[in-house]
Order: structure tokens, then C-alpha cells, then sequence
């Protein structure tokens, strides 16, 4: 159990105080100068200290800084004389939790000993619970790349710029942005997602402006638009290359005026809302082909952060993997050192959700603790064909793509690509899509473009 230390240099007083806090169960410590308690405070675990501010020696002051400065989950309640309480008021400016006037009432000194120590156990409790769980939205890893983006995402929390996220599918773009709004003063209020891409185009305008009743055929009632109802917090504009070139415009305006009208409606509405923005396109490439505005390109733009693949960071594939079977209460289970070489030698085109899903998968497959290499290669779809070096077939084709036109390479990549994938999900196109981090729709879109048949 943690103690009580009472630092006092009048023995009667330090009796006393024993003597109540014991009787309430408390353990207690006692020193009788500043030195020989700050001795008690790196011998003993202590969570309350009562401190008087007169002392010989070391002013009580000054025992009270090196408290804050060295242990500053401990409470200190300072106990004063009448001439002296100056000096208390001045120690609860510097951060004393509370004071008490002598002659000490025995009420009033428990009520502060109290008070003083719930607060340190609810502090403990906190640092506790944090230790256990991180915070939800926390990127799991340990290479350079993801160590860069931490401390970017804590730098642009502390802003109110615009972020603009970019980087393949699963890489971890909308987690950044929730990390980010979660630390920034924004947190308690709200963090709202648009999917650029999942909204039809003559709906996105009233999705993110709202409408007034009956502005068009299928308003039957007024709605809030999600700039409105992410008022205070964050707006998280994701697929933003998506987005027709009519909502570009108007998302132009918005984020410079912060002020807009339902649809429909009259009445300017004004919001206070910090935007996020992903895409996995290249943007510059969207430019130059005139279909996403460079204006509002540079307004997005203003911190950019490039979530990289998982394949160029092979370091945080363990930790990841831990992660994900801590999550899925699987904590048992372990990769063998093998297993987690063959996990490195993947591609992970689908990247973090694409290890999420496998660990998914091979928790389910694998009964036993460790996690082997051959449940790692089935899941992947890799088994290796007797004679031939997997990597080899994979070169070969990497030599016929380095030859190619990049657009023509492109698509002879993306159609083998989505077969083999295909293939993976058992030619089961929803499921393919959710492990690719593809709309199921744009998927179809694509199995029509290569005309992919089923069992290819
Ligand atoms: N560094 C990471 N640590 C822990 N989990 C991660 C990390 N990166 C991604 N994830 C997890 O991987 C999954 C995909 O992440 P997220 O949805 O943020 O990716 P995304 O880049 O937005 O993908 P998409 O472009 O397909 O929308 C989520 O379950 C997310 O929690
Ligand atoms: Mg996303």
C-alpha cells in the first residue's frame, strides 16, 4: 500500500498526524527535515505528502519544487502557521493540492488527506489504462517511415492546418486522420468521415452542405449537411479525387469561408471545422489530366502526409502482426521466426488491412499457439510450386513490365494483380474488394475493363 509521508520538524505535530491517519488506516511515514524526506520519497513509494513550510534547513518551498520537479504524480497538502500562511498560499500556486491552517482540524485534515489521494489513485489508474491499452487510434510500428509520421501527426494535432493524406489502399490513411483529430483540442467534438467516392454525384452536395425540404425531389425533410454536423471538430474528406468537379468548387469555397448555404436554402451557415483530406490517386497526375483543381489541391496541401506502403516498411509487419492478434483476443498465438520472415517476402499490395485480414485468417485456421510458415503461405496464396523459386515467375514478369509503356504496364500489372487476388478470395467479388481495400463497385468496374472470367 502506498504511505503518507508528514514531513514536520515539531515531533508533536508529526505524532499527531500519525496517530489520526492511522486510525483511518492509512500507513504513514514520518521525516522531520526536507532532506531526510525527500531521503523517504526515493526510498518508499509515497502518493501524499504533508509538508510544513516552515522548516530548518530546507525551506518547505523549496522541498515542494523538488517534489513537483521529481515525483510530480505525488499530492502535497501543506500545513502552515497563522504567520506563515503566505507562504501556503504561495505553495498552492506552485502546485501544493491543498492547505490547512494550524491548530489542525482533525475533519479538515482527513477531508485534504482524502481528496488528495483519490486524486493520485485516479492518476495512477490513468497512467495505468494507458500503459495497457494504447490509444485507440495509435499507428502501431517501429520503422523510421512510421516514427516520422508520428511526430508529424502529433505536430500537425497541435495545428488547425489542413492535412492532406496520401498513399495506397490500407496504408492507414483514415487512421492517421482519427490519430490526428484525437489529439488535437478538437477531440471531444465530433470527427466526421465522407467517402467522396461512395456518394453518387448529385447527392454529394447535399451529403456534405445539407438541404432545405423539398430543394430536390428526394428532400422530404431538412437534413444537416457534414460540415454541419462536424461543426468544432474535424472533417474528414476521404477519395477526395473523386469528387466532381461541381463539389470541388463548392468545397473550394467552403474551406476558405468556413460559410455556406443548404441546398436550397437562403441562409448563409457559418462552421468552424478542421479539414482532412486522403486519396490513394497521385493527385499531380489528376491535375495534369484535368480532373481535380490545382486550387484546391494547394488549400488541401498544407501539411502533406504520405503514408507508405507496407512493403517499404518491413520492420513494423511484427509489430503489426502482434497488434492485430492482441485485437482479436488471440493473444495466445505467436508467428514463428520463419512465419515471420515469409510475411516480410510478401508484396502486401493491400497493405495493413491486408495483414489484418490474414492474421484474421490464420487465427482461425491455426489451432495451435505458434503460427508456422506453411499456414502463413496457404493463407497467402503462395505455396510455393515444387521446382520453381516463387520469386522467379515474379521477376519474370517484372523484366516483361520494365520493357513496356507505363500505361500498358500499368494495366498488364493491375490485371494480374486482381486475378491473383481474385482467385485468393475464391472469385468472390465483395470479398476480394474488402481484402484489396477496393469499392466491390470499382472492382466490378475493372473485371469488365480486363474481361476477367471467373476460375481464370
Ligand atoms: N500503423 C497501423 N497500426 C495499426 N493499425 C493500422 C495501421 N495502419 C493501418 N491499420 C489498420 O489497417 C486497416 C486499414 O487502415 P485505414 O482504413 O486507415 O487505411 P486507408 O489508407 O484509409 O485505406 P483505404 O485507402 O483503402 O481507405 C484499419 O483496420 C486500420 O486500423
Ligand atoms: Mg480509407
Amino acid at each position: 500500500m502506498d504511505a503518507i509521508l508528514v514531513i514536520d520538524d515539531e515531533p508533536g505535530i508529526r505524532n499527531t498526524v500519525r496517530d489520526i491517519l492511522e486510525d483511518e488506516k492509512y500507513r504513514v511515514l514520518t521525516a522531520e527535515d526536507g532532506p531526510s524526506g525527500l531521503q523517504v520519497l526515493i526510498d518508499e513509494t509515497v502518493d501524499v505528502v504533508i509538508l510544513d513550510v516552515w522548516l530548518p534547513r530546507m525551506g518547505g518551498i523549496d522541498v515542494l519544487k523538488a517534489i513537483k520537479e521529481q515525483w510530480p504524480d505525488i499530492e502535497t497538502i501543506v500545513i502552515s502557521g497563522h504567520a506563515s500562511i503566505d507562504m501556503a498560499v504561495n505553495a498552492v500556486k506552485l502546485g501544493a493540492f491543498d492547505f490547512i491552517e494550524k491548530p489542525l482540524s482533525i475533519d479538515r485534515l482527513l477531508t485534504a488527506v482524502r481528496n488528495a489521494k483519490a486524486i493520485a489513485d485516479l492518476r495512477r489508474e490513468n497512467i495505468r489504462l494507458k500503459q495497457v491499452t494504447p490509444p485507440p487510434n495509435q499507428l502501431t510500428g517501429t520503422s523510421p517511415a512510421i516514427l516520422a509520421i508520428l511526430k508529424l501527426i502529433d505536430q500537425a494535432a497541435t495545428s488547425h492546418a489542413r492535412v492532406l493524406i496520401t498513399g495506397e489502399n490500407g496504408t492507414g490513411k483514415e487512421l492517421a486522420a482519427r490519430s490526428i483529430h484525437e489529439r488535437s483540442d478538437r477531440a471531444n467534438s465530433p470527427f466526421v468521415a465522407v467517402n467522396c467516392a461512395a456518394i453518387p454525384e448529385n447527392l454529394i452536395e447535399s451529403e456534405l452542405f445539407g438541404h432545405e425540404k423539398g430543394s430536390f425531389t428526394d428532400a422530404s425533410a431538412r437534413r444537416k449537411g457534414k460540415f454541419e454536423v462536424a461543426h468544432r471538430g474535424t472533417i474528414f474528406l476521404d477519395e477526395i479525387a473523386d469528387m466532381s468537379p461541381q463539389a470541388q468548387a463548392k468545397v473550394l469555397r467552403v474551406i476558405q469561408d468556413m460559410r455556406f448555404e443548404r441546398l436550397g436554402g437562403e441562409q448563409a451557415i457559418d462552421v468552424d471545422v478542421r479539414v482532412i483530406a486522403a486519396t490513394n490517386k497521385d493527385l499531380a497526375a489528376e491535375i495534369a489530366a484535368g480532373r481535380f483543381r490545382e486550387d484546391l489541391f494547394f488549400r488541401l496541401n498544407v501539411i502533406p502526409l504520405h503514408m507508405p506502403a507496407l512493403r517499404d516498411r518491413l520492420e513494423d509487419i511484427e509489430p503489426l502482426a502482434a497488434r492485430f492478434l492482441d485485437e482479436l483476443s488471440a493473444k495466445h498465438h505467436y508467428f514463428s521466426g520463419e512465419a515471420c520472415q515469409t510475411l516480410r517476402q510478401y508484396p502486401w499490395p493491400g497493405n495493413v488491412r491486408e495483414l489484418r485480414n490474414v492474421v484474421e485468417r490464420l487465427v482461425i485456421m491455426v489451432d495451435q499457439a505458434e503460427i508456422g510458415p506453411t499456414a502463413v503461405q496457404q493463407v497467402l496464396g503462395q505455396e510455393p510450386i515444387p521446382g520453381l523459386n516463387p520469386g522467379q515467375a515474379v521477376d519474370t514478369l517484372l523484366c516483361q513490365l520494365m520493357e513496356m509503356r507505363l500505361s500498358d504496364a500499368k494495366d498488364r500489372f493491375e490485371r494480374h494483380y486482381l486475378v491473383h487476388n481474385l482467385r485468393r478470395a475464391g472469385y468472390n467479388i465483395s470479398r476480394a474488394a474488402e481484402m484489396i481495400g477496393m469499392y466491390a463497385s470499382n472492382l466490378h468496374a475493372k473485371i469488365k475493363k480486363y474481361q476477367i472470367e471467373a476460375g481464370e
